[in-house]
């Protein structure tokens, strides 16, 4: 059956939203469990389809799972390695699936993992994730759609310098080099939070790494990692996005279980726009102490920049600015899908290139539209949460991706929003 969502906008969301674990976080960790053939326990992981997924290519690779479905943490032990092959059918559902290439070849000297393709988003290539481990030795073949990687004496520590700043390329190549021989340094690394979270589960797991949140990450190969327990970061998306939510409907949130310092140029934009953004002991409070509010320039850029991840989101904000709001997308050459449906629900946007002019409107007005990308989706219920009178957005199979009880979350805090079967 397919799902539509439905919103009765102008409610102003009022209340608490308890804020879960990365999933950008909580992927990469799970594909550290191949590192080793103790067990790794991940508490905070967050209930999505992106993480079932992850779940499903671990297991066929051999991984025993322990989760108790409604449960945040995961048993992960990955005794022994019975398939090093990552599918197409699973890793064209969800890119992030290119994570398992670098730990299986650490482990096991050998991984072939489907090409992932082009997604809606750009082209989004995984050359720098290949280039990077030839250089720690690897042999690398295209053929067949797959990556053919093979490393039969093992990987060897490199200088390895990334010519643009790619997330899971550095961490696919951090994890490859905790068990090569000898030193690796990346460098041009991202310094998302989400790496280094990773970069401690690893430190935990017994690797030895320097510098993560830094552009230059020093791994320091050893023979083997043993069992730990981490706990995922806060999703700093998903808190950016109910912080967006509680601004465009003029309201007060309370988002707990998160962290300001997670979201610094989010909040500086916030905040020029006109929010009142403060911590408090478990989080954040977002009030809109404007409205309308400001128009502000905005340019996505690699971490600490503004994320590209919320770049939808902050358009919806500014279809109902005072004045005008020029949105730059530097990261990926295609993340605009959500601008014509934005336009459908009466907003002013014009796209030059790589950058967005929004002008601002006095108000949205209801519509159907449709989801094309997780975060477009979350920007279309963003709009029509502020809206005047009644939003369908179809295709939402994405939201579930990246968004834990979305419509629980905002109808706890207000929101007139509900599945129905379109
Ligand atoms: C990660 C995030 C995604 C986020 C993105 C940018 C995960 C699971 N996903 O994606 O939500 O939008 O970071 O913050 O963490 N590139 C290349 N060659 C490569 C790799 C990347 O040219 O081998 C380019 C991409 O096309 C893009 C840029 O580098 O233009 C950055 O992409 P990257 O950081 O790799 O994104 P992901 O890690 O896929």
């Amino acid at each position: 059956m397919t799902t539509s969502i439905r919103i009765v906008g102008g409610n102003p969301l009022k209340g608490s939203i308890r804020i879960r674990g990365a999933k950008n976080a909580a992927l990469p960790l799970m594909t550290a469990a191949l590192l080793t053939d103790e067990t790794l326990t991940l508490t905070n992981v967050p209930c999505l389809t992106d993480i079932q997924t992850m779940a499903e290519l671990l297991a066929q690779h051999g991984v025993y799972i322990n989760h108790t479905p409604g449960s945040y943490t995961y048993e992960l032990k990955a005794q022994t390695i019975t398939n090093t092959t990552a599918p197409y059918d699973l890793v064209s559902k969800m890119r992030a699936s290119i994570l398992v290439l670098g730990p299986l070849l650490a482990r096991c000297g050998q991984a072939k993992v489907s090409l992932p393709g082009g997604c809606a988003i750009g082209t989004r290539p995984v050359d720098i994730h290949l280039n990077g481990l030839k250089q720690l030795g690897a042999h690398i073949e295209l053929s067949e759609g797959y990556i053919h990687a093979s490393a039969p004496n093992g990987l060897v520590g490199a200088n390895v310098t990334m010519p643009l700043v790619s997330v899971t390329a550095t961490e696919n190549l951090m994890m490859a080099a905790t068990l090569a021989k000898g030193e690796t340094r990346l460098i041009n690394a991202a310094r998302e939070p989400e790496v280094v979270d990773l970069a401690n589960c690893l430190i935990a797991m017994g690797a030895r790494i320097t510098g993560a949140g830094t552009d230059s990450i020093i791994i320091e190969g050893v023979s083997h990692l043993h069992k730990a327990t981490h706990d995922v970061l806060p999703d700093r998306i998903e808190t950016g996005t109910y912080a967006m939510a509680a601004i465009i409907t003029d309201g007060d949130l309370e988002l707990t279980h998160t962290s300001l310092s997670l979201i610094p140029s989010i909040t500086s934009v916030l905040q020029q726009a006109g929010a009142d953004i403060q911590a408090t002991t478990n989080g954040v409070r977002v009030k809109a102490s404007l409205s309308p509010i400001i128009g502000v320039d905005v340019m996505t850029e690699p971490y600490p920049g503004f994320a590209t991840d919320l770049q939808a989101q902050i358009m919806a904000i500014m279809t109902i600015c005072q004045g005008a709001s020029m949105i730059t997308e530097t990261i990926f050459e295609n993340r605009f899908m959500h601008v014509p449906e934005l336009c459908r629900m009466g907003a002013n946007i014009t796209v030059h290139n790589s950058s967005a002019l929004v002008r601002g409107v006095p108000y949205l007005s209801g519509a159907q539209v449709m989801a094309t990308d997780l975060r477009a989706s979350v920007c279309l219920v963003l709009a029509g949460l502020a809206a005047r009178g009644e939003t369908t957005i179809s295709r939402i199979y994405h939201l579930d991706r990246g968004y834990e009880k979305l419509e629980e979350k905002l109808c706890n805090c207000g929101a007139s929003i509900e599945r129905i079967a379109a």
